[in-house]
């Protein structure tokens, strides 16, 4: 390859198209070898074409290492930041076992409209909790309440977002609770100071404001699979 003509972004393009397909090949492989997905889950995925955001909800193996995240970590108490069509909560509700409680929070009518009748579906709708409007706002109703930490948290929305949904997620933890931030890498645009793309300096904030936070540990792995070149942060309060 001819590295040194290429800009970053164009290397990244290069790297995505050339593997998307084998990328996406070996990710149906591993799910369909390893995840056991029963109707309503089925159900649930499917019917992201019928959101505003067909197409980007997690896939079948990020779903099953949700659940295993949460079976790992006891998690009961669980907030989600981005429902989309309800898959992710409905893996996560799952695995909690039926004295979880899970938070969904969603901006959008339409796609909320969807995800309740897929956790209903699933027969979750009593350990589901699904807050419509904007989720930082949801989540500051949340601090005023006093409520409960969360055990995990899932930030799934809008990545320009990701600054107040991290601050705000801090604020609803105790020590031990993990927080998920998907959507982190993007296609190696992460690395890129100069981007002017508001997801992506959001993203960039959120790296910063981790890294400069002592009473966070994380980590971020990079990943590829069926929704191409991406990665997710883990992190831990301490
Ligand atoms: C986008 C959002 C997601 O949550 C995701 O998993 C993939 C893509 C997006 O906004 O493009
Ligand atoms: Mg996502």
């Amino acid at each position: 390859m001819r590295r040194g003509s290429s800009t970053r972004a164009q290397l990244a393009d290069t790297l995505t198209c050339m593997s998307a397909e084998q990328w996406a090949e070996v990710d149906a492989y591993l799910a369909e070898k390893l995840v056991d997905e029963d109707h309503a889950l089925q159900a649930a995925r499917e019917s992201s074409g019928e959101t505003l955001f067909p197409g980007i909800d997690v896939t079948p193996n990020m779903g099953a290492f949700l659940g295993m995240l949460v079976q790992i970590t006891g998690a009961k108490r669980i907030l989600e930041i981005g429902t989309l069509a309800g898959y992710s909560a409905i893996w996560m509700a799952r695995a909690a076992g039926p004295d979880a409680h899970v938070v969904t929070c969603e901006l959008e009518q339409a796609n909320a409209d969807v995800a309740q009748e897929n956790i209903q579906r699933a027969d979750l709708a009593d350990r589901v909790q699904l807050i419509l409007g904007a989720a930082a706002d949801s989540m500051h109703a949340l601090i005023s309440q006093g409520a409960e930490p969360f055990d995990l948290v899932f930030i799934d929305a809008d990545k320009k977002s990701n600054p107040d949904y991290l601050d705000a997620a801090v604020r609803l933890s105790r020590p031990g609770t993990v927080i998920v931030i998907d959507n982190t890498v993007r296609g190696g645009e992460v690395v890129d100071a100069s981007s002017h793309d508001p997801d992506i300096i959001g993203t960039r904030r959120l790296i910063d404001m981790i890294s400069a936070n002592s009473r966070l540990t994380a980590t971020a792995l990079q990943t590829v699979g069926s929704k191409g070149w991406d990665g997710f942060t883990l992190v831990r309060v301490t």
